[in-house]
């Protein structure tokens, strides 16, 4: 579970303190992203874009320099990273920031034709109404696209190094849980868009590399990722010291069987989802 108070607070915060090494983990899925994003709005002169749950602004960055005529937003809960997103953005003048929950924010930067996230949309408290504020302020045909993870079990940067913590996995909430794995149930996530109004809702899935760690002691470095983000890193850090230096060397063991040569890259799986608002619904 990850709700709004821990991304405005030490989530996001610590997500701030890492956002180099946030980015590197999904460089293997941003080009999938983006594409489809630049894909949604071609034959848009100068599309209005928001990104959801902007984080550091990668994905907002990304967009704005690939179409300059654009008019790119980039909202986000933390303020920490809000303020990491307008630094990198600096200089580059269809960009911009806010920070709030972008289901209230929203409202006020109607008409959208492409609402855009990486991974920032599994943290909604009520999904379907967030969905539905952002389809009230989308244009006519306005767009969504977004990634969000497919199961643990096909995650093995998760799956692997949280079988070391708990021994067997646990099993998926059969209940929505604002997380990181909580859109991994397609039929979840269609019914969900579905009943926000959203039309022609489809996935595709998208495999990539997540890389963990890189460098001369690329396992320490992925180790050290692995104790300030993700699952494990709660667990460790509530560890007494005697079980958390076993936790760590079962965990270095598994990093380990993913290092080739000067990176640790584990196999990642997200699902890429887009969607219609309906013609002629904007507000
Ligand atoms: C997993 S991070 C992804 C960040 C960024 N998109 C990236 O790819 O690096 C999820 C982000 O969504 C943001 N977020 C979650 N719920 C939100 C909401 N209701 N409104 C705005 N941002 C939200 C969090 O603050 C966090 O930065």
């Amino acid at each position: 579970m990850t709700d709004a108070s821990q991304w405005i607070g030490p989530v996001g915060d610590v997500w701030a303190a890492e956002w180099q090494r946030t980015d590197r983990s999904f460089a293997g899925l941003a080009p999938h992203l983006n594409a489809a994003a630049i894909q949604a709005v071609a034959g848009i002169p100068a599309p209005h874009i928001l990104d959801i749950g902007c984080g550091a602004g990668a994905t907002s960055l990304a967009l704005a320099r690939a179409l300059p005529r654009a008019e790119v937003t980039g909202i986000d809960l933390s303020p920490g990273l809000v303020a990491i997103a307008t630094e990198r953005a600096a200089g580059i003048a269809n960009l911009s920031f806010a920070q709030g929950p972008v289901e209230t924010l929203v409202a006020g930067q109607a008409p959208v034709d492409l609402f855009v996230s990486r991974h920032g949309v599994m943290f909604f408290p009520d999904p379907v109404a967030a969905f539905a504020a952002l389809r009230s302020a989308a244009a006519p045909r306005g767009r969504l696209v977004f990634s969000c993870f497919r199961s643990v079990a096909l995650n093995l940067w998760a799956s692997e190094i949280q079988a070391e913590i708990f021994g067997t996995p646990p099993p998926p909430s059969p209940a929505y849980v604002p997380g990181p794995f909580a859109f991994a149930d397609p039929d979840r996530v269609r019914a969900v868009l579905t009943e926000a109004g959203w039309q022609a809702v489809e996935a595709v899935p998208v495999d990539f590399s997540y890389r963990a760690g890189q460098g001369d002691d690329a396992v320490a470095d992925a180790l050290s990722f692995f104790s300030r983000i993700g699952p494990s890193a709660p667990v460790l850090r509530a560890a007494a010291p005697m079980e958390r230096a076993a936790m760590i060397g079962r965990i270095t063991a598994v990093l380990e069987r993913h290092r080739s040569g000067d990176v640790v890259d584990f196999p990642a799986a997200a699902w890429l989802w887009s969607a219609h608002n309906p013609s002629g619904e904007a507000q």
